[in-house]
């Protein structure tokens, strides 16, 4: 195994602590991951919230394989390849109604700063080019680039690199500890919090704006369950006011809350989507804007030889995505698993609920396949209680994931009640040792 881990400056990562104390993974294989030393770690969080089929399954292999020996790069620009349109088609096929087009890029973050340009060009286009004021939410996480930060809301995220975009502002997050504290699925109170997007619409004026982006289920923020009825009402208020709802699914979709994309879960269907991670299953990096029809077809007006949307990536629809994506989607399909959360949900549910009283446990919340659990902050020491809960899991053979004082939990959706039970305790006994 390697040894020098001087020159790889690591992301979002504490670096030092890190290569102190190396966590290397060598291998994996279906629920499990297997480090430098042989040792089986199960996995918690299928990854980074990406493999959501499992680790190394054949299907997906095979297609990378095969592509990287048939065509291994096709231009995104003026030219294609066949798989771009079949995945499109596909994908397509699993989203709402309406929403009828795709935009292939390499990430998530890109997803991010595709859909925002979308919104403020298809605005241009259809002759109202003075909304292009964008608005996100408080907490929110959308990627890394300066677009995605200037929406977010993850103040570390923010803090160090400026003025980030101008003409952005942002609604209140979704978080009441006070009335939703340990509730189990959507919380019953904060209907409410989405009319804050009438306070932004009073202040800047709807023709200024161009749409409002959030995730369905705040993941990375730590696990931010949407309330009763808030997604319905921030449709509402959008549509009242002419502006479009973007609704960030790269953690939510492909089955992450028991439907394909969380907008089924909620009935609330967006303008224009953002996917990635869980579109190829991890295995090759891919990201994705669905649009609504209407959206695409605003851009298509004036002379055909003419590009409609000056945007793209060397490497949108690269052939090794496309092959990954296509073999990921013909595995969700052969074994249910875009809906396998919500069966699994009710028995992860009770799992997860059944740390509370655990010590340092200030809040449980869940949707699908996703859990999070709150803890009180070492005083003085914001993080590091979890992150030491973190490690001491990790050291038993579990991964899960840390943002501030937040566990976060997101099993491969082919995690059986076993491997659920083996997370929940191992989690149990982190908190107790940890405390
Ligand atoms: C909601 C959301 N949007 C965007 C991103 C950024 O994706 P990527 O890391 O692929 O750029 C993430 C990553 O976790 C995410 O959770």
């Amino acid at each position: 195994m390697y040894k020098d881990l001087d020159a790889y400056w690591m992301p979002f990562t504490a670096n030092r602590q890190f290569k102190k104390a190396p966590r290397m993974l060598a291998r994996s294989s279906g629920m499990h991951y297997w480090d430098d030393k042989g040792r089986q770690i199960l996995d918690g969080v299928a990854g980074l919230w990406c493999v959501n089929a499992g680790h190394a399954r054949p299907r997906i292999v095979q297609a990378i394989q095969d592509q990287a020996a048939e065509l291994d790069f096709a231009p995104s620009f003026q030219m294609a390849h066949p798989k771009a349109f079949e995945l499109a088609d596909r994908i397509v096929k699993l989203a709402p109604e309406g929403m009828g087009k795709v935009f292939f890029t390499n990430s998530g973050s890109e997803a991010v700063e595709t859909a925002l340009k979308m919104a403020i060009a298809y605005h241009r286009v259809r002759g109202e080019g003075s909304r292009t004021r964008l608005i996100g939410r408080e907490r929110g996480y959308h990627g890394v680039n300066f677009g995605g930060i200037s929406v977010g809301g993850i103040v570390s995220n923010r803090k160090m690199f400026g003025t980030l975009l101008a003409g952005v502002d942002h609604i209140r997050h979704t978080h009441d500890p006070a009335r939703n504290a340990f509730s189990q699925g959507q919380p019953a109170h904060g209907a409410e919090f989405a009319d804050d997007l009438e306070r932004l619409v009073a202040l800047h004026d709807a023709s200024t704006i161009a749409a409002v982006i959030v995730e369905p289920v705040a993941g990375s923020t730590g696990v931010l369950i949407p309330p009763q009825g808030y997604l319905q009402r921030l449709r509402e208020i959008c549509d009242k006011h002419g502006i479009l709802l973007i609704f960030d699914e790269v953690i939510t979709g492909f089955g992450r809350t028991g439907m394909p994309f969380g907008s089924q879960t909620f009935g609330v269907t967006p303008d224009l989507t953002t996917v990635a991670k869980g579109i190829t299953n991890g295995c090759v990096p891919m990201g994705a804007v669905i649009a609504q029809s209407k959206i695409h077809d605003a851009f298509m007006t004036g002379p055909e030889h003419l590009i409609e949307f000056f945007h793209g990536y060397t490497y949108s629809a690269h052939p090794l995505a496309c092959a990954a994506a296509l073999g990921t989607l013909d595995t969700y399909a052969e074994e249910g698993l875009l809906t396998r959360a919500a069966e699994l949900a009710p028995y992860f549910e009770q799992a997860l609920h059944s740390l509370r009283g655990e010590p340092n446990v200030i809040d449980i919340r869940n949707i699908g396949l996703v859990g999070g659990v709150e803890l009180q902050p070492l005083a003085g020491q914001p993080t590091k209680r979890a992150f030491d809960v973190f490690l001491d899991c990790y050291d038993k053979g579990v991964m899960i994931r840390t943002t501030g004082d937040i566990i976060a939990m997101s099993p491969p959706l082919i995690v059986e009640k076993s491997h659920i039970d083996h997370i929940i305790d191992t989690l149990r006994g982190a908190l107790r040792r940890v405390a």
